[in-house]
């Protein structure tokens, strides 16, 4: 057995409860290989609902080991998991287009639905963006959310896709609000509030935070000397029950740095 084979066997081993857990939760959204931790460093697999993405970041995958883990992974699981392979060893971390490694089928590139907390996410294996539309990190945090947003209003500030503010709205929140400077988020949160039609709509603010939560706080807009800010939507001084941040580091934007 190879050593990525045996890296691969020890992990799922290791995850046997885990997933037995997040099935009974409504989660098919998960990372079943971390290699930096686990014995392939720059190698990451995850499961979104009925795709496996794996991704390397240092070298390229030889196309043998790829179909083998694939095959292992289906095996394991018991399912026919759609293969999508992105090498982002070269250029950045950007994908490599030319697929030399392996070619994905056309159903594994289009638009899924991931699960999560009983949730439905649109997942999507292959964009732009760094990540499927679910940042996987986040999940016991959203968890904790549903669980404690009764009745509350919810504030969603850097909200992505707006897991959160989903999952407030699947807690019996009162009133969601996602905020967002990228409007392309903002419209997979929307996406992913259809894709829930029993739970009730959500607000969405495309803004930049800060001018945003100057004005919730009831603070002025400080113009940096010389520097014409660009528009920013208006907002009404006012408070949330819940309040929360997931920022990037270092994202900077006209009216600061986070
Ligand atoms: C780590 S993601 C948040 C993930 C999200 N909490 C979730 O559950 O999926 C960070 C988000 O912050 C947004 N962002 C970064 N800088 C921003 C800024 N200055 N104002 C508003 N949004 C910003 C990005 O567009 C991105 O969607």
């Amino acid at each position: 057995m190879s050593s990525l084979n045996q890296a691969l066997r020890a992990a799922l081993d290791h995850r046997q409860d885990l997933l037995a857990e997040l099935h009974a939760q409504g989660t098919d959204c998960y990372r079943l290989f971390h290699g930096s931790q686990e014995g392939a460093g720059g190698l990451t697999i995850d499961r979104y609902g009925p795709q496996l993405l794996v991704q390397s970041f240092h070298q390229s995958l030889e196309s043998d080991d790829l179909l083998h883990l694939h095959q292992a992974i289906n095996q394991h699981l018991g399912l026919e998991l759609l293969l999508v392979y992105n090498d982002r060893s070269r250029g950045n971390s950007r994908i490599d287009r030319e697929d030399t490694v392996y070619r994905a089928e056309p159903a594994a590139l289009e638009d899924l639905v991931g699960h999560e907390w009983g949730l439905n996410y649109r997942v999507r294996g292959r964009h732009a963006g760094q990540d499927p539309l679910l940042f996987l990190d986040l999940r016991n945090t959203r968890g904790w959310v549903k669980a404690n947003s009764a009745g509350k209003s919810v504030l969603n500030l850097f909200a992505y896709t707006c897991g959160v503010g989903l999952s407030a709205a699947a807690g019996g929140a009162r009133e969601v609000c996602n905020l967002d400077f990228a409007e392309g988020n903002l419209a997979v949160g929307r996406e992913n509030g259809q894709l829930n039609p029993q739970l009730p709509t959500m607000e969405f603010i495309q803004s930049d935070y800060f001018p945003a939560i100057r004005q919730l706080a009831g603070l002025p807009i400080s113009q940096r000397r010389g520097q014409k800010l660009p528009s920013y939507p208006r907002l009404e001084q006012r408070q949330y029950d819940l309040v929360l941040l997931d920022p990037p580091a270092w994202a900077k934007s006209a009216f600061g740095t986070v």
